[in-house]
């Protein structure tokens, strides 16, 4: 399998205590007040302080980016990526295009990024989650990008450096994302609308409970540029698939045990898909 375009790992990263430039040696980054992150065999690097840290364990666990992996990769969000992707080609110009993941799991997204990037394009990537296990599993299965284990709360990324934040059913700290993006810069931001999984959800919760669907405010420092709503459908064909889904949704810990075990018993669900994708832009 050949890669076309180019995909680099995205370099101007800042000391999570200090915020001084982070050098890239060998095997470890450092800043120059000599603090020290050791680059995993995996090829990420830790820049989530443990004072910084609110459980030992912060993120997604083991068994749930396995199992966001495992539906990811069988193509089920297929039309959501493309719907990212797209976007994020069409919307930011800049070439080079210098990407950061906020959020990014397993990688999916940034690999399929990498993926559907024509050629001559160069992307400088890079990937945070805090979930260790979310980021050893995205260095896992591709080493290009830069992968860290960090905290939206404290990006460890140089000020005005990135041209599009990706924020994919994640938890979006707005001045963070502010601050790393260049002006004009993108953030990409896709939510769950409340029709979401709506088959799921009624086989899990005996009295279907809807989101309201509020409106969110812009945030300080940008400018809404579009909110449009991805709508498809997809059938899960196995049990193995339905679980996988499971695993990897907060309707896990929501469901009742009953609620779990009917879901669990199916071996077939058609699903909506419906996807609010949002396009912010920095203010110059
Ligand atoms: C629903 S998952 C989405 C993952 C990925 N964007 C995707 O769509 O496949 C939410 C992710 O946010 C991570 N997360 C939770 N709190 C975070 C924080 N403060 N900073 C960065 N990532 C966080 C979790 O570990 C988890 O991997
Ligand atoms: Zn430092």
């Amino acid at each position: 399998m050949g890669f076309t375009m180019s995909v680099e790992a995205f370099q101007a990263l800042r000391c999570p205590l200090d915020h001084e430039t982070l050098q890239r040696e060998e095997r470890r980054w450092v800043c120059s007040n000599g603090h020290s992150f050791d680059i995993a065999k995996e090829g990420y690097v830790h820049l989530l302080p443990v004072q910084q840290k609110r459980s030992k364990d912060p993120g997604d666990s083991k068994e749930m980016v396995l199992a966001r992996r495992q539906f990811l990769n069988a193509g089920h969000y297929q039309k959501i990526a493309d719907a990212v992707v797209e976007a994020v080609l069409r919307d930011v110009p800049q070439r080079p295009l210098h990407c950061l993941d906020a959020g990014c799991g397993e990688g999916y997204y940034l690999r399929e990024l990498a993926r559907q990037t024509p050629e001559g394009i160069t992307l400088f990537l890079s990937g945070l989650d805090i979930s260790k296990w979310a980021v050893q599993a995205a260095a896992k299965q591709d080493s290009r990008p830069s992968w860290m284990v960090a905290s939206n709360a404290n990006i460890p990324v140089q000020t005005n450096r990135v041209d599009c934040v990706l924020c994919l059913f994640g938890f979006p700290v707005y001045a963070e994302f502010a601050r790393v993006l260049k002006p004009g810069g993108i953030l990409l931001m896709a939510d769950p609308g409340p029709g979401h999984l709506q088959q799921l959800r009624e086989v899990i919760y005996p009295s279907l409970r809807t989101a309201p669907g509020a409106e969110p405010s812009c945030p300080p420092g940008f400018t809404e540029l579009s909110v449009e709503t991805l709508q498809h459908e997809i059938v899960l064909e196995t049990p193995a698939a339905i679980q996988q889904l499971l695993s990897m949704t907060p309707h896990l810990f929501r469901a009742s045990a009953e609620g779990k075990e009917r879901a669990m018993a199916l071996t077939r669900l058609p699903l909506n898909l419906e996807i609010s994708i949002r396009r912010l832009c920095r203010n110059a």
